[in-house]
């Protein structure tokens, strides 16, 4: 389906970024993993590789603007173009309204919003210059709909996602790149697989389908988004929460 197709994913680390690489390079796309930290970009383009697929490892913060124009020029020089982006480079934070320092707020909100959008703005260029059009997937969270305890920095910029994706959609239409979310809900990782099978054994009350979320969902989810598939939708959000986002709990 992606056969040929050039593809970014940004925070390819070990968690769902690692899982959604692998699952473009095996639909047949040249797989660019990037990370700010190298280990973990490096690691992610040996697995694909070792697996029999096409891709390459780049070290680059997404916050950094000579970064990202470093990530597009080596992406070209490796495989000619840009297809896709995946932006799900993120971090988090515990601290709550009361508790969070200005500092803290700002590097949170820096890595998510401005982050992507840095990533965003290099990549697209680089798709508009093409001129055949391109797929881009913003990874949002259930934490950017609706409000809790804690977390404020990382639920004020996952919220700006959401209609960061639809600005851009609409802005990039013109240019036929379409750009949508996907919205995890709290998610297993391979390597915290074990744990999470044993709070599988309790299932999630917010979950209504009664299961954690695994890596390999939001993969499928992305897929399906920057594939021809998906080519008549942009603008949108799509969760993959097992219903978190339409249950109401009461009581
Ligand atoms: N895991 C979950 O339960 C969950 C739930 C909802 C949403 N999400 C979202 O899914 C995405 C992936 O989550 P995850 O749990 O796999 O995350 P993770 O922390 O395991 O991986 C994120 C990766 O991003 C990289 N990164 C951080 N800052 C960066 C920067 N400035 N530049 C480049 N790379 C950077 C990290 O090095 C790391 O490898 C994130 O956007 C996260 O907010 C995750």
């Amino acid at each position: 389906m992606l056969d040929g197709r050039v593809a970014i994913v940004s925070g390819a680390g070990p968690n769902i970024g690692r899982e959604i690489a692998g699952t473009l390079a095996a639909d047949g796309a040249k797989v660019v993993c990037a990370d700010v930290r190298s280990e973990a970009a490096e690691a992610a383009a040996r697995e694909l590789v070792d697996r029999g697929f096409e891709a390459i490892a780049v070290t680059a913060d997404i916050t950094d603007e000579a970064a990202m124009a470093g990530l597009v020029a080596r992406t070209v020089e490796a495989y000619g173009r840009i297809d896709i982006l995946v932006n799900n480079a993120a971090i988090t934070g515990t601290p709550g309204l009361l508790e969070e320092d200005l500092a803290g707020f700002r590097r949170i909100v820096d890595v998510i919003l401005a982050g992507t959008f840095n990533c965003t703005q290099h990549v697209a260029k680089q798709m508009v210059e093409q001129g055949d059009g391109g797929a881009i997937v913003n990874i949002a969270s259930t934490s950017g709909h609706r409000g809790k305890a804690g977390s404020v920095a990382y639920q004020t910029a996952k919220a700006g996602i959401l209609n960061f994706t639809r600005a851009a959609a609409v802005e990039l239409a013109p240019h036929h790149i379409r750009v949508n979310s996907v919205t995890p809900t709290q998610t297993g990782t391979p390597v915290g697989g074990r744990a999470r099978a044993r709070d599988d054994a309790t299932p999630p009350k917010s979950i209504p389908l009664g299961r954690w979320g695994r890596p390999t969902d939001q993969a499928q989810a992305v897929l399906f988004l920057v594939s021809d598939n998906a080519s008549f939708i942009t603008g949108a959000d799509l969760p993959v929460d097992g219903g978190n986002l339409a249950v109401r709990i009461s009581g």
